[in-house]
């Protein structure tokens, strides 16, 4: 199985940005500019839970895709200011972003609540876009792949191979997340080659060939071309440049010619 085979996702990750006119005004920008993605490349707008429904209305019929940015791992009870996954299902949400090192870093999100969100992600129907990525310092120690390699296992304990082929992985250094440092095109390729060798050995090389691998970290209109060429990486997650609707149609059309 090569690259052509494995579905390219561009998703853009709003993070806290965006009320309801301003998610409407955007997402109505960006559709009449990807829809010739339809049938090549998988375009997601990640947004805030506030938008969900605006955003769902506002994309009904075109090719753009809702996903949440977050979720909880149990059904439902007295978790105060959490949202379900059926919830979130109930609404038309596909995708859900799991484990952004924003979470990761200043929410207490650790790899075995990763774990949790994803198994109910998946049990819900929902699409995980699980995040994987090192700190700078970690980088510096020369441990990337040992981080990586123990994210990856953590994260997907228990998911089956057919859960695993449903599920987004998205690494993004820590380091490269809105700083402007973007890795460069052959570090993101080692280390989602890393991540897909990973994969084969936790489940089999057919697994880990159909799963999409997103590469995230400051990528923008101008660095996207060379990044998505690379073989392992089949897509991105696209912050502060998914917030404007001209540079993420240039990340998606790059990605529409691999
Ligand atoms: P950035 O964010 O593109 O602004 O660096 C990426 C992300 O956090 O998903």
């Amino acid at each position: 199985m090569n690259k052509s085979s494995r579905k390219a996702i561009i998703a853009g990750n709003w993070k806290m940005n965006k009320t309801r006119p301003e998610a409407k005004e955007l997402l109505e920008a960006i559709k009449p500019l990807v829809a010739n993605a339809d049938g090549k490349v998988e375009v997601i707008a990640c947004v805030p839970f506030t938008n969900l429904e605006t955003a769902i209305n506002a994309t009904a019929g075109s090719n753009v895709k809702i996903g949440a940015e977050n979720v909880h791992f149990e059904k439902s009870g007295a978790f105060t200011g959490e949202i379900s996954a059926d919830m979130l299902v109930e609404l038309g949400v596909e995708y859900v972003v799991i484990g952004h090192s924003e979470r990761r870093q200043y929410f207490g999100e650790t790899d075995e609540t990763v774990n949790k969100r994803t198994k109910a992600a998946l049990a819900a129907g929902l699409k995980p876009i699980v995040c994987v990525g090192e700190l700078l310092w970690e980088r510096e120690c020369n441990i990337t792949e040992e981080v990586i390699a123990r994210q990856i296992k953590l994260d997907l304990f228990d998911v089956s191979a057919a859960d695993a082929k449903k599920t987004v992985i998205a690494y993004e250094p820590v380091w490269a997340i809105g700083t402007g440092k973007t890795a460069t095109a052959d570090q993101a390729e080692e280390v989602c080659a890393f991540i897909r060798s990973t994969l084969a050995k936790i489940y089999d090389n057919a697994t880990a060939e159909a799963i999409t691998i997103q590469y995230g970290g400051s990528m923008n209109a101008k660095n996207c071309a060379e990044l998505l060429a690379k073989t392992n990486v089949d897509g991105g997650l696209i912050g502060g440049a998914s917030l404007k609707a001209a540079d993420f149609n240039t990340i998606v059309q790059a990605a529409v010619q691999g």
